[in-house]
């Protein structure tokens, strides 16, 4: 949200709608990896789509991505997956 470019896609949203999007992503990610937890938010294509991510605000978003890994000091197997998983959203987010 604080990134220079990323930043316009979180811009003159409520609070509450924030702190609803984060726990979704929670969800999302704890039930992808296996839960036991029911998600309840909508796919990624349906949640993304129009939204005009492009390739560019991707690649700055994986950068993120890898430097909070690595802040949390992710063993390098779980880093892997991580990252494997979330690329594996990458079709239905960009564009
Ligand atoms: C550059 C990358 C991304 C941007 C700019 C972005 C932006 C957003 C925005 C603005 C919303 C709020 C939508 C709304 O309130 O209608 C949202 C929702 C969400 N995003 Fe992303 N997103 C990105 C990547 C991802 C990825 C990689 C994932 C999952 C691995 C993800 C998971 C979600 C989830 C679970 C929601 C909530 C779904 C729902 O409201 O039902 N996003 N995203």
């Amino acid at each position: 949200m604080a990134d220079a470019q990323l930043g316009r896609f979180w811009q003159n949203r409520g609070l509450d709608g924030i702190a609803r999007e984060k726990q979704l992503l929670i969800d999302f990610l704890c039930s992808s990896a296996g839960g036991p937890l029911f998600y309840t938010g909508r796919n990624m294509l349906v949640t993304h789509k129009g939204m005009g991510i492009t390739e560019s605000d991707w690649a700055i978003f994986i950068n993120h991505l890898q430097a909070a890994l690595q802040e949390f000091e992710l063993p390098e197997q779980e880093y892997a997956e991580v990252l494997a998983f979330i690329g594996s959203t990458k079709t239905d987010v960009v564009g």
